[in-house]
Order: C-alpha cells, then structure tokens, then sequence
C-alpha cells in the first residue's frame, strides 16, 4: 500500500537498524516507520541535515524513541494504540493461567519423556477463580486484562494507577483502587501494564517484591525494565514469590540464564501483540497516520507535534 503512494525503503529482514543505519534513514527519508528494537535516541535524532519529519512507530509503546529530543529536531511521532489491546490482555491471561497451572514445566517434562503418567499430586498449580487480581496501570491494556479476569474468570480486582480510574469502569469490575503497597500485599496475582519512563524504571523492585506474597505470581506484559530483573530472579530463587509471567525483559533480546533456570517462570519472546490481524491492523494505524501527515492534516496517534 505504501509503495503505491510514496518512494518506499523496505526492511525484508526485520532486523533491527544500528544507530548508524538510522541516522542514515533519518537523512534520505521524510517519514520512518520503526519498531521496538529501532532504539531512536538523541544520539540518532540530532543528526545533522535531517530530512525525516515524522516517525511512524509500529506499537503502542515508545520509550525507544526519546520524544524530547524528536521535538528539538522538528520530527512528529506517532504510534498504534487500542488496536493491540485485547491481544495484549490475552497474553497477559495466558502467562497467568500457565504460571498459575505450572503449564510450562509440564510441557517441558512431558516432551523430555519424563512423564511417567497421573498421579494424584503431580504438577499442583493454584486456581485462578475467586483470587485477587492486582492490575498496576489501569490504562486501556490493564483494564482489558482486568475484565478478562474478572467476567471471565470471577477474580476480585485491585487497581493502581497513576491517573483517576473511570467510575464506570471501577463499578463494573467491583473493583477497589489502591496505592502500590497495599496492592502488591493483598494481591494472589499481580500484573504490570505501565507504561516504562523514568518514574517507572524498577517500580517493581526488591522492596515491592518483599511486600508480595511467597503465594503469589507475578505477570508482566508491558516493559521490561519496569521490574529490576535482578531483584526478580533473586525474589524467584528464594521462594518469596511463587511464579513469574514474562513476555518482556530488561535487555531484550538477552534474557538472563538465571531466569530460564526457574522453573517457576514462563517466559515468552515479547509475542503481546503477535496475532495476524492485530499487526496488520497496527500496520494500518501506521499507515493511517503517514497518509494524514503528509496530506498536510493531524494524524490521529500524534505523540508530539512540531
Ligand atoms: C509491539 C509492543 O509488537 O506495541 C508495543 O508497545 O510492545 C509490541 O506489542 C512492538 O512495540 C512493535 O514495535
């Protein structure tokens, strides 16, 4: 669709680009389309004789393109929120029903052939019907996630959120909102759907952690960095937490050994958003936003405006 309409630099391989390619891209190109791996920082955007106005992101989130520096050198971002919600929220249920019903350790022990038939204690997980469901950041994903488990699975749930939560919504999930601490205490599971900035970099630390349960799991299907992996790992290893979700990591693509060594841990490759229909429709919201862009309007998922 869009080598009918514009000159078009295609990247076949889907691999990330190196700073260098990027600011390349950033010379010959009026708009770039990235992704996650595409780490756009000032070092990149400060290039000198920039011809790129606008950076379309594939995704929701952006704490890989540094927008304050986007605004300095005239560039506009935009992203595709809402049309990867309810993926993400399913994967957000997938990595809690297989935590909570140790699903992967029994995939893992039954294709090694160590499956030696059912016994009545084999493989106890803990339901998920009727325990508390902690959500912290009650945007569109968190809420999704939220009804998922509540309609869906009758959990109670507790909110967290940095910005007053809609009362219909609250009213709907009979919810209660509450600070960090009090979540993290009360919650069986806790799952993450924070945006990562600076204010949320390690929110989920080796403090928070000490507040959870030795009964409880936690899921993250937001940004890595907003749990200290290192404090996790510690926290899964000494029992203090009972399991862990994860779709995302510190340093992605590198996943720490000692995390795979937890038996206690799913661990997916970042898959929150990977249906077919929900990136083409990401696809689209990009492309929506190109075309208004240069057709001189306001593209609907504006970031920051030059
Ligand atoms: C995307 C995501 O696939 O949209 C996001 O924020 O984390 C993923 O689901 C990724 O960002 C693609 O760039």
């Amino acid at each position: 669709m869009l080598a009918e309409e514009f000159d078009l630099t295609v990247n076949r391989e889907d691999t990330p680009r190196s700073a260098g390619q990027l600011r390349t891209l950033l010379r010959q190109h009026d708009a770039l389309g990235v992704t996650v791996t595409d780490r756009i920082d000032a070092s990149v955007l400060l290039v000198e004789d920039c011809r790129t106005k606008l950076i379309a992101n594939f995704g929701v989130g952006f704490n890989h393109i540094d927008l304050d520096a986007a605004r300095r050198a005239g560039i506009s971002v935009t992203n595709t929120p809402g049309v990867l919600t309810d993926c993400t929220a399913d994967l957000a249920m997938t990595l809690m029903l297989m935590a909570a019903r140790r699903a992967g350790e029994g995939e893992r022990q039954l294709r090694a052939g160590a499956w030696a038939g059912w016994r009545p204690t084999h493989l106890l997980g803990t339901r998920v019907s009727g325990k508390i469901l902690g959500i912290v950041g009650a945007g569109r994903i968190g809420i999704a996630t939220a009804r998922r488990a509540h309609h869906g699975f009758g959990m109670s749930i507790l909110l967290h959120s940095r910005s007053a939560v809609d009362p219909g919504i609250v009213q709907e999930l009979a919810a209660q909102t509450t600070g960090l601490d009090e979540l993290l205490q009360r919650s069986d599971f806790v799952s993450l759907h924070t945006p990562s900035s600076a204010e949320t970099h390690h929110l989920i630390d080796a403090d928070s952690l000490a507040l959870m349960s030795s009964d409880s799991i936690l899921i993250n299907t937001s940004r890595g960095d907003v749990v200290d992996e290192a404090a996790l790992i510690a926290a899964l290893e000494r029992g203090s937490i009972a399991a862990a979700g994860l779709d995302v990591y510190e340093h992605e693509p590198a996943v720490p050994q000692a995390l795979l060594s937890c038996e206690n841990v799913v661990a997916l490759p970042h898959l929150g958003s990977a249906t077919r229909e929900t990136r083409v429709a990401m696809g689209m919201r990009a492309v929506a936003n190109l075309r208004s862009f240069f057709a001189g309007g306001s593209p609907a998922d504006l970031l920051t405006e030059n």
